[in-house]
């Protein structure tokens, strides 16, 4: 027999279970520096978002929530980051954003940063936007404006298709999934493939292709925190679970395309490409004629900017991968304009 507090329990799970969202909870008392693999100090306090997910499992989203500095304009601000970087490297972006008078929440995604690395985990992009969805619904924002870069990009793309009744403007910068690459002959790499190759990575592998593929050959000393606060999880307390998500990630990218969907976005879109980018997963594991074909971002802006119904077009024909980072007042004064335009 079940005693009395068993049986709250159990009603008290079987709500979980049937509307997960009333178990969610946020934490923000004492948060460790080296939080789920990551000892870098972020610019404002860090949170965490907890949730059940995939099999029961408890797990922890990292974020952080800044308040306006200047008038608020009533306004939140979503930046997803990507797949190599971490909420902190919006950290100019959305002190901007708060000047301009957003809230900007910042959230680290499942596997990355200082959010849970989970042993066990379907990763999809559908299923990173219902995690972020689940925070924003906690927090009480019912919509908002959507900046992805690179991974977040893709993520942020996804997000508006699922959710389109919660984000008021889209903003791209530098996505990737503005091509398919599979079906444009890169070919599958099993997850252990790539696992030892995440294995590998140490600041000269990390530096070596960001300065290749983001910054256009050239290397300038602020871009090196970056380095160093991947570099810090590749090789911290998490690094073995950490190495097989990214693993993971890498093959959530390369598999689940976005590009099909462009024409089916409802968002107000803003695409910002610097264009001398060349970012294209899988391009390390192909053929030379299949490298030769992916990763032109000075094709793919214009290409994926008339797929998608009113959208703009900002080209930076000189930066990278990286354009809020590689010039970063060229980047503010462009994202600004549009969005108070
Ligand atoms: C984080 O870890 C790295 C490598 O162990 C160390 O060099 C660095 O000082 C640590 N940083 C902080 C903020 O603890
Ligand atoms: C989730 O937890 C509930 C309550 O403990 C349990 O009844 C259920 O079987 C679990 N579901 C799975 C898929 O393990
Ligand atoms: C923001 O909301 C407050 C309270 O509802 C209101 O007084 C203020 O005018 C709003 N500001 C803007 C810029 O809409
Ligand atoms: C964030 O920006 C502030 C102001 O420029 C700077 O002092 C701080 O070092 C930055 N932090 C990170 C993690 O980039
Ligand atoms: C992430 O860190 C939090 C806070 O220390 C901890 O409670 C949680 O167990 C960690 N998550 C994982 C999956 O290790
Ligand atoms: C998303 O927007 C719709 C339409 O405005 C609203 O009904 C819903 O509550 C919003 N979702 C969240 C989580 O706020
Ligand atoms: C990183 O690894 C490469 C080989 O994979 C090695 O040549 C290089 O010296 C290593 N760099 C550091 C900083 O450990
Ligand atoms: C490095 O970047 C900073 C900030 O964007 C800029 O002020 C500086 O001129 C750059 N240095 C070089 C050598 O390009
Ligand atoms: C494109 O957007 C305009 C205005 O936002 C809208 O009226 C029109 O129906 C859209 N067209 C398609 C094909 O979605």
């Amino acid at each position: 027999m079940m005693k009395s507090f068993q049986w709250i329990l159990f009603a008290f799970e079987l709500l979980c279970l049937t509307s997960p969202i009333l178990c969610d909870s946020i934490k923000e008392h004492y948060i460790p520096e080296d939080l789920n693999g990551s000892n870098f100090t972020y610019p404002w306090p860090v949170k965490l978002y907890e949730f059940s997910t995939q099999h029961n499992q408890t797990l922890e989203m990292a974020f952080m929530d800044v308040a306006p500095t200047g008038t608020p304009n009533n306004k939140t601000a979503l930046l997803t980051h990507g797949k190599n970087f971490c909420g902190p490297t919006w950290n100019a972006t959305a002190i901007i954003l708060a000047q301009a008078g957003y809230r900007v929440i910042l959230p680290d995604q499942i596997g990355f940063c200082k959010s849970s690395k989970p042993d066990s985990y379907q990763f999809s992009l559908q299923q990173l936007a219902h995690n972020t969805m689940g925070l924003l619904t906690i927090l009480g924002i019912e919509s908002v404006t959507l900046v992805g870069h690179s991974m977040g990009g893709m993520l942020a793309t996804r997000f508006s298709l699922m959710y389109p009744a919660n984000v008021t403007e889209l903003v791209l910068v530098n996505p990737i999934g503005l091509e398919d690459w599979k079906a444009l002959g890169v070919p599958w790499q099993p997850l252990d493939t790539s696992w030892a190759t995440e294995l590998k990575s140490n600041y000269t592998t990390i530096r070596a292709y960001e300065q290749s593929t983001y910054y256009v050959n050239t290397w300038n000393t602020t871009y090196d925190v970056w380095v160093n606060m991947l570099n810090n999880i590749y090789h911290g307390s998490e690094a073995k679970k950490f190495t097989y998500n990214q693993a993971q990630t890498t093959d959530m990218v390369l598999t689940q395309p976005v590009v099909y969907e462009f024409p089916i976005l409802k968002t107000k879109t803003l695409l910002m490409i610097g264009d001398q980018d060349n970012t294209a997963i899988g391009k390390a594991w192909s053929p030379p004629d299949v490298q030769a074909k992916i990763g032109h971002y000075n094709v793919l802006g214009k290409q994926v900017a008339a797929m998608i119904n009113g959208s703009t077009l900002i080209e930076f024909p000189d930066l990278g991968h990286a354009p809020q980072i590689q010039e970063p007042d060229t980047f503010h004064a462009a994202l600004m304009g549009w969005l108070t335009e």
